[in-house]
């Protein structure tokens, strides 16, 4: 990828829905859900650790900015059925120099209640949707700790491939730490048409304009 990418702004914040699911912009009500999600250890074993309440706060904050400034970001999730918040799923710029950037990559985070049942899966395919029709990304990455199997596993359900030669050892994590081993997976907007990714768009979706 060339060393500048162009970062599409939207007119006004996009939220998109799933068969099952709701990626919306954030709300104050959800801080105690996700402040509770980023506590529990399970879910950030794959962490340098759980995030304290102000830290938890603070990407919330961060992301109700850039839904702000560019229309996009991660979203909260909610299951459609219930109004539940699971988590977050969704499209970001990593700060941090890395072997790779700059890219936009597609993540995750799910309450350990709702693994198991698709929704990572179901909500990373649209995102990536919106990433390469809406935002007309050429190139989405996803990147976790080689050990992350969970993770690694949804990158490669939704078409991601890795090159075990673009491994990485993560600056962030201390030599030494299992977790500092990382994996790097890659979509081009070129494989996922021909991996038939463009199915019909939601009519819901999609209503702010570049
Ligand atoms: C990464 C994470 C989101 C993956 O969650 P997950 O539940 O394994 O993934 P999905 O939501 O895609 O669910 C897939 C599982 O649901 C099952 N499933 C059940 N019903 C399903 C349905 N209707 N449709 C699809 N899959 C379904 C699948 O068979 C699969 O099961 P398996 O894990 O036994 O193979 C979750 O582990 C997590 O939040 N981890 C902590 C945060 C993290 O590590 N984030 C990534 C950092 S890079």
């Amino acid at each position: 990828m060339a060393n500048v990418i162009q970062l599409p702004t939207l007119a006004a914040p996009a939220e998109l829905c799933t068969q099952r699911l709701n990626l919306r912009t954030w709300r104050d009500a959800d801080r105690d859900a996700f402040a509770a999600l980023n506590a529990d250890p399970q879910v950030m074993e794959f962490f340098a650790s759980t995030l304290s309440r102000s830290a938890s706060d603070a990407s919330i904050d961060a992301w109700q900015l850039q839904f702000a400034q560019r229309g996009w970001s991660n979203w909260a999730v909610e299951i459609k059925a219930t109004g539940q918040f699971i988590g977050f799923v969704g499209l970001s710029v990593p700060v941090r120099v890395l072997p790779f950037t700059p890219c936009v990559e597609v993540g995750w985070r799910l309450a350990r209640s709702a693994w198991g049942q698709g929704y990572a899966t179901e909500g990373a395919r649209e995102a990536l949707r919106f990433g390469f029709v809406t935002l007309g990304l050429a190139e989405i990455v996803s990147f976790t700790a080689v050990v992350n199997a969970r993770s690694r596993a949804v990158m490669e359900r939704i078409g991601m491939s890795r090159d075990a030669h673009e491994d990485f050892e993560h600056p962030a994590v201390p030599p030494g730490s299992p977790l500092r081993r990382h994996c790097l997976y890659r979509l081009s907007q070129r494989q996922w048409k021909e991996d038939g990714g463009q199915r019909p768009p939601n009519p819901d979706n999609d209503q702010a304009s570049v």
